[in-house]
């Protein structure tokens, strides 16, 4: 893939998060949805690749823009799997809360896993405890091996767990291993990826979430070099079929990082909409707008945080309600 690729997908998560942002704390989340969706689908339109998107917004017949198997970019090779969440975490933004993003990856044609939107199970760690847990190890054991990995006592460690009745099983684990716990109301993309940031004082996630944030989340962590194992949940005869259409017989197979995304290659881009550990959200400030954006490359493992001003005026596709 071209490297000037990671670049052009900061600017389609940047125009994402000016446009979400704006709907911070309105508690319109569709809207806010929708407002991310058509700033990306738009940036999209001006780079030179030939896009497939396999993670989306829906199905064809469910979404208008960025639906699976829509074409994007300007037609010219690479062609690339692509993978979007043009707001991850839509019910952060309607109340103002921490850690919306707006998120792109892609890969090499093929590459990526074709998550059906469905849960996940997973886990996910950062580069000092890669190889050392298995989801399907015990809570204790897995705490106990990020713990030795990283020099630290299973009492200093903090893993982030979406807040959902669904894991107080799971909670209950790790309490009565003796490590901290963040409970987090959405986003459990930024909360993977913290784990490969030591200053976010966050060491493991563990619990179910989207499947299509779980192959977003890899893609991250494998830019990082940290790791991310997930199970799909599919909970019906009918989601057990979606998974076989969209390629993926074994239902029940761990999926380790290479099955999530194949390769050594792979850009991920970020631009906060909300204030979160790792990228402030949008400022706006008269006509400027002030963006924070993290952009990576599996192949390379460059990691960039690059910081855009943005002048509405000279950019009249970023002010809301505008075309
Ligand atoms: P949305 O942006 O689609 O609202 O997703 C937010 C999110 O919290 C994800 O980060 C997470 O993977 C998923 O929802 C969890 O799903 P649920 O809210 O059903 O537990």
């Amino acid at each position: 893939m071209e490297r000037s690729l990671t670049m052009e997908l900061v600017r389609v998560t940047e125009a994402a998060a000016i446009q979400s942002g704006r709907w911070m704390g309105f508690g319109k989340k569709d809207e806010a949805d929708e407002a991310a969706t058509s700033a990306m689908r738009k940036v999209f339109d001006t780079i030179p690749m030939r896009g497939t998107v396999v993670i989306g917004e829906g199905e064809m017949d469910e979404a208008p823009m960025l639906y699976i198997g829509e074409k994007l970019g300007l037609g010219y090779l690479p062609e690339v799997d692509v993978a979007v969440d043009p707001l991850e975490g839509t019910n952060i933004v309607a109340h103002g809360l921490w850690n919306a993003l707006s998120v792109v990856a892609i890969a090499e044609r093929g590459h990526l896993l074709h998550a059906p939107d469905m849960y996940m199970d997973k886990i996910a760690v950062g580069p000092d405890a890669v190889g050392v847990v298995n989801i399907d190890a015990p809570v204790k054991d897995n705490l106990q091996a990020v713990a030795k990995a990283s020099g630290k006592e299973i009492a200093d460690l903090v893993a982030v767990i979406l807040d959902r009745p669904r894991h107080a099983k799971l909670i209950e684990e790790v309490r009565a291993a003796g490590a901290r716990i963040k409970l987090i109301p959405d986003g459990d993309v930024a909360a993977a990826m913290n784990t490969a940031f030591p200053d976010t004082g966050v060491d493991i996630l563990f619990g179910s979430g989207g499947a299509p944030e779980g192959v977003l989340a890899a893609v991250a962590l494998k830019c990082l070099g940290g790791e991310l194992q997930g199970r799909l949940l599919p909970e019906n005869d009918e989601q057990v079929e979606r998974c076989a259409k969209m390629g993926i017989r074994e239902v029940n197979q761990i999926l380790y990082m290479n099955d999530l995304v194949k390769g050594d290659d792979a850009i991920f881009a970020a631009t906060g909409v909300t204030d979160g550990e790792l990228l402030q959200g949008v400022r706006y400030s008269g006509t400027v707008a002030t963006t924070h954006s993290l952009v990576m490359r599996a192949k390379t493992g460059t990691v960039r945080f690059v910081e855009g001003k943005h002048r509405l005026e000279k950019k009249p596709n970023l002010v809301l309600g505008q075309e």
